[in-house]
C-alpha cells in the first residue's frame, strides 16, 4: 500500500483513556494517523508513526496546526472527536456551577468538533469518510451534577443528527462508548473504586467495527456494536442513510 491509498484519521485527545487506545489499535491496522491531546510530550513512543500536533481543540491557532498535518497527509477518511471536558470535579449542580465552566465544557465539546467537522469536510466528502463524535449516556439521562457536560453532549449528538441529513456522503455518529477505567471517569466519581469499570481498549472493537460497516448515521451505543448481532441490528442507529 503506498501511503496516499492508505486511509488516514485524526483522532482528538489520544493522550490517554479512549483515544489512545482507538489511536493504538488505527495505527496497528495500518492507518495513518494524525492525534492531539495538551498534553502530548509522552506520545511519540507510544504512537510511533502517528504525526502528534500538542494542543487545545479550542484553540483556532491549533486546529489550523491540526489542518497542516492533515493536508500534508493528503486525505482524511476518518474524524473522531473525542477530547472532552468534563466540568469540574466534584460535578456540581446547575443551581451552582459557574458558567465559565459551563462556556469552556460548550468550546470543547461542542465548538471544536463542529470547527473541526467544517475544517475538514471537503476532505472527508471527498473520501466518503466518516465522523465519529464521542458522546455519552448523560445526553440522553438526566444525571444530578451533570447538566453541563450532559447538555453538551446531547448538542453534539443532535450536530450529529443534523450533518448525517446534511452531508449524505458522509457516515456521522455519535457514540455512547460506555463507562471506562479513564482518569475523566475517575474525576466524575472522585475518591471512588473504578476498577470494575472496563478498560477503554475494550471499546475499541465496536468503533473499528462501526467504522468499517457504515451502518447508518446517528446516534449508537457501543454495547449495541459489541453485541456480534448488533451492527446489522443497529436498532439505535437512526437518521438518514449515510
Ligand atoms: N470514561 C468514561 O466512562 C466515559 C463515559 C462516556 C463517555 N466518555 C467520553 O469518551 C471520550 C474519551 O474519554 P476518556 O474517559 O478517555 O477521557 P480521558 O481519559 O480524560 O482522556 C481525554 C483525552 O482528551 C485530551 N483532551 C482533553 N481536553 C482536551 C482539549 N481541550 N484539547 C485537546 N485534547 C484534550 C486529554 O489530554 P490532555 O488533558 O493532555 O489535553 C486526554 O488525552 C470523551 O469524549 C468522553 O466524554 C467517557
Amino acid at each position: 500500500m503506498n501511503s496516499t491509498s492508505q486511509p488516514t484519521a485524526l483522532v482528538t485527545g489520544a493522550g490517554r483513556g479512549l483515544g489512545l487506545a482507538l489511536a493504538r489499535a488505527l495505527l496497528s491496522s495500518r492507518w495513518r494517523i494524525v492525534v492531539d491531546a495538551r498534553r502530548a510530550d509522552h506520545l511519540a513512543p507510544l504512537l510511533s508513526g502517528a504525526v502528534v500536533v500538542p494542543g487545545d481543540v479550542t484553540d483556532p491557532a491549533h486546529r489550523d496546526a491540526l489542518a497542516a498535518a492533515v493536508s500534508g497527509l493528503g486525505r482524511l477518511d476518518l474524524l473522531v472527536n473525542n477530547a472532552s471536558d468534563l466540568g469540574p470535579s466534584p460535578l456540581p449542580r446547575l443551581a451552582d456551577v459557574p458558567l465559565t465552566a459551563v462556556r469552556r465544557v460548550y468550546e470543547t465539546n461542542v465548538l471544536a468538533p463542529l470547527a473541526l467537522a467544517q475544517r475538514f469536510l471537503p476532505l472527508l466528502r471527498a473520501a466518503h469518510g466518516t465522523i465519529l463524535n464521542i458522546s455519552s449516556d448523560a445526553a440522553v439521562e438526566a444525571y444530578a451534577g451533570w447538566g453541563a457536560y450532559g447538555s453538551s453532549k446531547a448538542a453534539l449528538d443532535q450536530l450529529t443528527a443534523v450533518l448525517t441529513v446534511e452531508e449524505p456522503v458522509l457516515a456521522v455518529y455519535s457514540v455512547d462508548p460506555g463507562d471506562m477505567r479513564t482518569e475523566m471517569h475517575q474525576a466524575a466519581f472522585p475518591g471512588a473504586d473504578i476498577s470494575d469499570r472496563p478498560a477503554p481498549e475494550t471499546v475499541v472493537p465496536a468503533l473499528l467495527r462501526l467504522i468499517a460497516t457504515r451502518p447508518r448515521g446517528g446516534r449508537i451505543r457501543a454495547a449495541e456494536l459489541m453485541d456480534p448481532t448488533g451492527v446489522t441490528g443497529a436498532t439505535e442507529v437512526t437518521g438518514a442513510t449515510a
